[in-house]
Parts: C-alpha cells; structure tokens; sequence
C-alpha cells in the first residue's frame, strides 16, 4: 500500500520532470497497469492484485500477453485486407467502374458489405458507460447513460489519459482558440449546403440529448434512436400535448394559409427560448431547442406537414381507423422516410461515394446482424460539427447576422419554408476537418465537448484509432500537414498517443477533396449505419407493408426523398438539395470565397 502510494508520486514527480525521481522507472508495481492500455486488438484489461492485469484476449482472434499475436486465419485475412484509405479511394474514383455496379446485383453485395463491416464495429447488447468501465447489468439496463465503446480511463492513473502526456492537459479555452476557431471560412470542398448543416442538426438531436440536470454522460433520449422524437417529444406527456386527438394529426397553426407547428399557447409543452419571449410567439415542437435556429424550425415544420399529410392518406385508406392507429402508423411511416433520406441522400452526399447507396433492410435478413442499438458518447462528441455553420445567413437577397438569427421566431414565417429552403440549399456549408474553421459565436461549443470528454475521462484519439482498426499515428506530422497545427499540438500535448479523441478528429488532415479525415469517417459510419438499419422496423417482423398501413404506407417509405418531402408540403417546388447547385460551387471555387448567385 505504501509502496504504491510512494511509487505514484514518484510517477507524479516524474511527469513533473522533478529529478528526484529521474531513473527510477515507472515500474507497473506502482502504477494501475491498465493505464498502459496494454490489451491490443479490443483485448479486455483486468487488474489483478496490485500491480498485475491480464488481457482477455477471447475472440479477438489474437493470443498472447497483450492480444499481440494474430491467429493463422486472422493473418490470412490481415493480408488480404485493404486498408481504409484503398477503400475510399476506389469508392470515390472510378466513375465508370460505378455506373456499372450501380445497375446491377453488384450493388447490393457491396451494400450489403459496407452495412455489415461497419456495423460489426459496434457491440449489440452494448458494454460500458461513464460509470462502468467493466460489463455490468446496470450499464445494460440503465438507459439514462449513453453508452461508450471504450471503457474510461481509470480514476488512478498517473496522467489524465493513461500514461502518456504531460500531468495536465492543455487549456481547452487556448486549444479552440488556437486551433479550431475560423480565420476565414472555408467551405466544404465535398459541397454541402446550409440544408445539409441543418439536417445533420435536426435529425441528430433526435437522439444526442444530453441531460446536463443529471449530469455528463446521460441522456433524455432513452429510445436511443431514431425515433421522431425530436418530432413527437421524447415522453408520452410532451407527444399527448403536441397531438390533435383527430385523425392521428398533430395540432398546428394556420399563418398566411401556411401550416407551422402550434405556439406553446395552443401546445403546452417546455421549449428553451430566451427569458421574455411570449407563449404565443414560442412553437410547440417535439425537440425543446428547436427554436433555437430557424433551419430548425424549418425541418419542424415540414415534418409536421408530412405527419399530418400522410395521416390523410391513411385515412382515406381505412376509415374505420381510430385516432390512435392513424397516429401511430404514421409515426413509423415518418421514421421510415427518415431513415431512406439519411441513407440514400444525407449519408450518399456525406460520404461522397459513387457507389450509390441503398436503404434495404431485407439486405441484412440472412446476415447475423443484431437489431437494436444504444446511442455512445464517442458518437455525441464526434458529431459535433459546428464548423459546417457560416458566417451569416443569406435569404432571399438580405444578410442575417448570428444575432438576427438565432431565436428569431419571425424569420421562419416571415420568409416562409420555400424560401428558407431554396437560400439553405444554395448556401455552402463549412468544412468540418482541418482545424480553424468554427464561427466564434459557437466555439464555446468546443469548448464544452473538451471539457466534457475529460470530466468522463474518454480515451485518446490513437486508442480510439485501433478501437477502429486503423493504425495509430506515429507521429504530429503524420496526423496533419499543416504544420502550424502540428507544431501547436506537439507543443500542447508532447505525445501524439496523448492528444485527445475530439480535437484528434477535427484536426487531423483531411482526405484529399473531403469534408473531413479518415477518423471521423471510419469512426462515424459504423455508428451511425448501426443506428439506422438498427431500428426495429427494419427488422423482418416490422419490415412488411401491413406495419405501414399496407402497400400505400409502404410505398411512401420506399419512395421517400428530401425533395418530395419538401414539395409535397409547399405550394411551390424550390431547389432543393444537400448540395450547392453545381455552378456556383465552380464559381466560389474560382472566387475562393463564399459567393452567391441571386437569380432564383
Ligand atoms: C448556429 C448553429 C448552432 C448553434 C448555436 C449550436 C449550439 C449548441 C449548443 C449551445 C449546444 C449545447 C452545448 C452544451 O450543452 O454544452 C450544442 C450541442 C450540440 N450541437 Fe450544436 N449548435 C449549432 C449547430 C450545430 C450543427 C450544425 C450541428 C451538426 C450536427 C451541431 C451538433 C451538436 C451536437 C451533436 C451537440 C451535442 C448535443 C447533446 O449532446 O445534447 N450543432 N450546440
Ligand atoms: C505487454 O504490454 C506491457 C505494457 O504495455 C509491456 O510492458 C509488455 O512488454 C508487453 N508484453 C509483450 C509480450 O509484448
Ligand atoms: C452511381 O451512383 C452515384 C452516386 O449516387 C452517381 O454519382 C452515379 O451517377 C451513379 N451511376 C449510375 C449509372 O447510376
Ligand atoms: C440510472 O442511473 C442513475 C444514476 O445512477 C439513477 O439516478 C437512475 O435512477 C437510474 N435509472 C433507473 C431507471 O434505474
Ligand atoms: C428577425 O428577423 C427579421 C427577418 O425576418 C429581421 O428583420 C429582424 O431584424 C430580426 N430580429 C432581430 C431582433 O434581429
């Protein structure tokens, strides 16, 4: 015990470059041996005794001490194996390679494989959380924690991220400062607009609600999907308030002849506005910070339409349903077309594939894969895509600044959705990669997501690389080619297995012509195609057209696209995409700065 109290600050002296301990080893009888991390290729640590730990190395298809030694056929397929970067390099080049696969069989085999590689990442039921570092029931069965694929760093380790680094990590308010927050904005090469940034948004606070009263590391989202909440609310409370109890719809307001969600005056439901906005100007939605941007409220109020257009539809079909059926089967209808846009629109456009991708759930039905699935903090940290934000809003001729935008109840209305759709998609996004590229007024952001991943004390950025199978970077002129980024985090960090796991993926370099490097890619598919084809109407008792109403139900989720969506709920057709219009992404290319075309 002494020993061991002794020996740690030694460690700590250590680490403080104190000589006194200088060549006196930092020897595992003193430290938490699992602070090395030393279990390779998703090897469990336990500790034994004070200063011993074993690998579990069980179906890692590695043997040894630290799950090192590869089996026969875990070689075989290590060689035969391309790398990530081989991978994406073909899915991105070759067009006329492409146009073949897609129109034939071809491309459901390889759908079906990028569906299972990726998902095979993600662990069903799921593992640890901020409390559990170890399997537990209590992890399994608590739904409040969002669960996390590494365990967290051990409480008594020498530095906050193990071993490795200084004793201290680098001020996180200096870190955004100096290496996240814009300089001058730098669009998305990969040509994303503002329709994108808000989607992303707005369908991801589905299921990324932090529950700050509770504390870090728990959610209010306890479905842990996609499940509309964000449309219907995420309790059975907020949902009876926000309904109409008529024909399954969901109540509204009439403004100009225009449909738009209810005030909070007609809904009674918590929405989070600025102290002093009255009730009748504050919407009822589903999410209670959707007031907070008007790309928001625009999504919310094209849900809403497409609820209560296809509770009409349903209704027609069978009039002898009741309120509750109406509402209930079109709530899996609305989770349907969300599901295919992500897939075949959002993720296609993110990704920028030319394989063209495919939202078929009946690929999977004679794989192993398991349904279900539990929202990870390694996920909410990674989706923290602020840079995609401009610098102001550009609609319909006039130039909002952050201040006239944000909790602006009137510029939804005001403007109407065609225009805000048609501005949105005409505007480019931010890149999310390569580091200075976050508008000031959301740096603070950042900053919460740094100081939130160490208060749960998140694993660094290279033990998340192998959790991916992806090599860890060796080094800070590897990890990025800028050099002023390089030299700034050698200098904060010291080590690259020190630096942490949301700077390391907004900052390393980025792939040739993308949004963003190959990290968050190969971190974020996995979780995210894990969430979608995870959803229970994917499944072969949901999959079936009697769960969507019949065949007319069913057609409307096969046929789903951001378009229809948009004009089947407007009187007139914007244009309307997750990318910039082709020419004036040529223009602002040769401009090298953010233009807009102002012909409609
Ligand atoms: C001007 C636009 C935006 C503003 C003002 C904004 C602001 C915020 C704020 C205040 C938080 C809460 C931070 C905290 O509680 O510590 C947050 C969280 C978050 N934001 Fe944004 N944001 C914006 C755009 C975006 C966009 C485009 C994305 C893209 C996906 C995004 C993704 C997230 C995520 C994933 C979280 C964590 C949510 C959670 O865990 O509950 N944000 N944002
Ligand atoms: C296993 O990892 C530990 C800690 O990192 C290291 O000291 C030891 O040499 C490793 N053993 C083998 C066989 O590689
Ligand atoms: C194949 O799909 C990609 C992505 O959707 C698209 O760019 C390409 O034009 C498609 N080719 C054919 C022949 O459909
Ligand atoms: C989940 O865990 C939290 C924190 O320990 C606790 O407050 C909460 O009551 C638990 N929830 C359930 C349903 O047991
Ligand atoms: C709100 O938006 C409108 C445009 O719809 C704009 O004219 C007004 O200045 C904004 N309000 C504030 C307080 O910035």
């Amino acid at each position: 015990m002494r020993a061991s109290v002794l020996g740690s600050v030694c460690a700590l002296l250590l680490l403080l470059r104190e000589p006194v301990c200088r060549g006196d080893e930092v020897t595992s009888s003193t430290v938490n041996p699992c602070c090395y991390f030393p279990c390779q290729h998703w090897g469990v640590c336990v500790r034994y005794g004070e200063d011993k730990y074993e690998c579990d190395c069980t179906r890692t298809g590695f043997y040894g001490e630290n799950c090192t030694v590869p089996e026969f056929w875990t070689r075989v397929s290590q060689f035969l194996k391309p790398g990530p970067n081989v991978v994406h390099y073909i899915l991105t080049h070759f067009h006329w390679l492409w146009d073949i696969i897609n129109s034939t069989f071809l491309r459901d085999i390889l759908m079906r494989l990028v569906l299972t590689v990726r998902s095979n990442l993600i662990p069903t039921p799921p593992t640890f959380n901020s409390k559990y570092g170890y399997l537990s029931w209590e992890s399994y069965y608590n739904l409040s924690y969002y669960t996390r694929l590494l365990p967290p760093v051990p409480e008594d380790c020498p530095t906050p991220i193990g071993v490795k680094g200084q004793s201290g990590l680098p001020d996180p308010e200096l870190l955004v400062d100096t290496l996240l927050k814009r300089r001058t904005f730098r669009a998305d090469p990969q040509g994303s607009n503002l329709m994108f940034a808000f989607f992303a948004q707005h369908f991801t606070h589905q299921f990324f609600k932090t529950f700050n009263r509770m504390g870090l590391g728990y959610t209010k989202a306890l479905s842990h999907g996609v499940d509309a909440g964000h449309v219907y609310g995420d309790n059975l409370e907020r949902q009876l308030q926000l309904r109409l109890h008529k024909d399954g719809k969901l109540k509204y307001q009439l403004i100009d002849g225009e449909m738009y969600p209810p005030s909070v005056a007609e809904a009674s439901v918590r929405m989070s506005y600025p102290p002093g906005v009255p009730v009748h100007q504050q919407m009822a939605i589903g999410q209670e910070v959707f007031g907070l941007l008007p790309g928001l409220g625009m999504y919310a109020t094209l849900w809403l339409r497409e609820h209560n257009r296809v509770c009409d539809i349903l209704k027609a079909e069978h009039p002898t349903w009741d309120d509750e059926q109406l509402f209930q089967t079109t709530r899996l209808i609305i989770i349907g077309e969300t599901i295919r846009i992500v897939i075949e629109e959002y993720v296609q456009q993110l990704s920028g594939y030319l394989l063209q991708l495919k939202f078929d759930p009946t690929l999977l039905f004679n794989s192993h894969f398991q349904y279900g699935n539990r929202i990870a903090l390694e996920f909410s940290q990674l989706y923290h895509w602020h840079p995609l934000m401009p610098d102001s809003f550009l609609i319909n001729g006039d130039e909002l600044s952050y201040t006239q935008f944000l909790f602006n109840t009137s510029v939804l209305t005001h403007y109407g959705v065609e225009k805000l759709v048609d501005a949105f998609s005409r505007q480019p996004a931010g890149q999310i990669g390569g580091g200075h590229n976050i508008n000031a007024v959301v740096t603070k952001v950042a900053v919460g997501a740094i100081k939130e991943s160490r208060q749960l004390r998140m694993q660094p950025f290279n033990e998340y690389r192998k959790r991916f199978n992806l090599k860890p970077y060796t080094s800070f002129s590897q990890f990025t080619d800028n050099e002023e980024i390089a030299r700034t985090l050698e200098e904060y960090y010291g080590d690259i297995d020190a630096v942490e796991f949301y700077p390391g993926l907004m900052l390393e370099k980025t792939r040739p012509g993308a949004i963003f490097g190959e990290s968050m890619v190969e971190m974020g598919a996995p979780f995210s195609l894990k969430g979608l084809l995870g959803n229970p109407i994917c499944s072969p008792d949901y999959w079936k057209p009697s769960t969507f109403g019949g065949k007319v139900g069913f057609d409307i989720v096969n046929s789903a696209t951001l378009k229809k969506l948009v004009c089947l709920n407007t009187r007139t057709c914007p244009y309307v995409a997750f990318r910039v219009p082709t020419e004036e992404k040529s223009q602002q290319e040769k401009d090298g700065i953010n233009v807009r075309t102002d012909e409609l």
